[in-house]
């Protein structure tokens, strides 16, 4: 059989540009990685505990498919009290990591044919399942309003593409790669316009613990309806390997949402789900000794970068700064991450996989150690450039 008999739509998604990239480098045994977003803490010991008990209580059977019902309770307390969230336990999914909820979701919500509206930049994975779903992505460049989505984007948007359905919107709040983090504000500006063209919204909110010095809202709060939103444990709780995550909708939805699930992958690993269950109800704070750590980090990247002349959205959460590379070093951002590499052998993201070829992506999920690796190179680099010139 040949290969042009398979799944048109399956053929036009390319493997993950980011990982591709990753791999490449990782060849190199001095590199230094900023790269992934990737938690560099341990998973916090009383879950690890949890996850030992489990297995030894041979909680080893297949799950309810939606996941255990002390799990879904659980994640129904816990983000009610971290972010106001108001869903039952039988309007919550478990999904094997955020992932799987977001593949799930496109899924369930649109048809072939239809359109989403994705701001960029963003995390590559929704143009790949738009188009996995024979759904057309329709990118809206947010750079010129600090990389958050407004009215009038998504008004002109819907105007210019007359010719086919627009069905929803994604929200990455906070941003993968950008850092930022809507205001209460411009979430209620968006609500009116979200509610008039009666757009389904994906509101990925996995970073939602991660914000460093303003509060994290959620777009459900206004639209409860026509919001799905995706969280999960990866990185809140630095699970990433773990695999666990939630969808949270209405009844009307999750359901269906649920079908879908339920064939990909019936339901995450059990002993995970219990573990994930002592996650939420003995973790709350797991994530605020991270947020010190990520805080100061940031911090300090900030400030190293702004005296390297290099720009940036402020970045309020998550773990990255996504820097437009000097226009003065005339390189693209695999040209100017692939010389990174090689000359300095410190490894950052390309900007194009996020809908930017003029900046690059620095995950400060990394350590102390790596981020003083990162500016020593782009000092190093930016004096090899001036000389260059010369
Ligand atoms: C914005 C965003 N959504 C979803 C995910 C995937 O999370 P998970 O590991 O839970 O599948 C990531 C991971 O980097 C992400 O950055």
């Amino acid at each position: 059989m040949e290969e042009n008999q398979l799944n048109p739509d399956v053929l036009a998604v390319t493997p993950s540009a980011l990982r591709q990239f990753d791999h490449e480098i990782s060849a190199d045994p001095q590199i230094v990685k900023l790269t992934l977003g990737e938690p560099d803490f341990n998973v916090p010991e009383h879950i690890q505990i949890a996850a030992i008990r489990s297995i030894k209580a041979n909680q080893s059977h297949y799950p309810y498919y939606w996941g255990i019902q002390t799990l879904r309770e659980a994640a129904s307390t816990y983000y009610r009290d971290k972010f106001g969230y108001r869903y039952s336990a039988d309007q919550i999914i478990c999904t094997v990591g955020a992932t799987e909820g977001l593949s799930a979701t496109f899924k369930a919500l649109f048809h072939a044919g239809d359109a989403v509206l994705i701001p960029t930049p963003a995390y590559p994975v929704y143009q790949a399942l738009a188009i996995l779903n024979h759904v057309t992505p329709i990118l809206v460049d947010t750079t010129e309003t600090g990389c958050v989505l407004t009215p009038q984007q998504v008004t002109a948007a819907i105007k210019s593409h007359l010719e086919v359905t627009i069905k929803g919107v994604v929200i990455t709040d906070p941003s993968n790669p950008t850092g930022v983090v809507y205001t209460e504000q411009q979430l209620a500006d968006l609500v009116p316009t979200l509610r008039e063209n009666q757009l389904w919204i994906i509101s990925d909110e996995i970073y939602g613990e991660l914000t460093y010095g303003v509060a994290h809202y959620s777009l459900s709060r206004w639209l409860p309806d026509p919001t799905i939103i995706i969280n999960g444990l990866s990185k809140s709780h630095a699970m990433t390997g773990w695999r666990i995550g939630f969808v949270f909708g209405p009844s009307n939805v999750i359901g269906q949402i649920a079908k879908v699930h339920q064939f990909m992958v019936t339901t995450p690993t059990s002993i995970v789900q219990y573990a994930a269950v002592e996650a939420l109800t003995n973790g709350q704070n797991d994530a605020a000794v991270m947020r010190k750590v990520y805080q100061k980090r940031r911090d300090y990247l900030k400030k190293a970068l702004t005296e390297l002349n290099m720009t940036f959205v402020a970045p309020m959460g998550a773990f990255y700064i996504f820097a437009k590379i000097p226009t003065a070093y005339h390189q693209d951002s695999f040209a100017f991450a692939r010389q990174l590499a090689r000359d300095y052998h410190v490894g950052v993201m390309p900007g194009t996989p996020f809908g930017d070829p003029t900046a690059i992506r620095i995950s400060y999920a990394s350590s102390d150690e790596n981020l003083r690796a990162l500016v020593a190179a782009l000092a190093s680099l930016n004096r090899a450039k001036r000389v260059a010139e010369r």
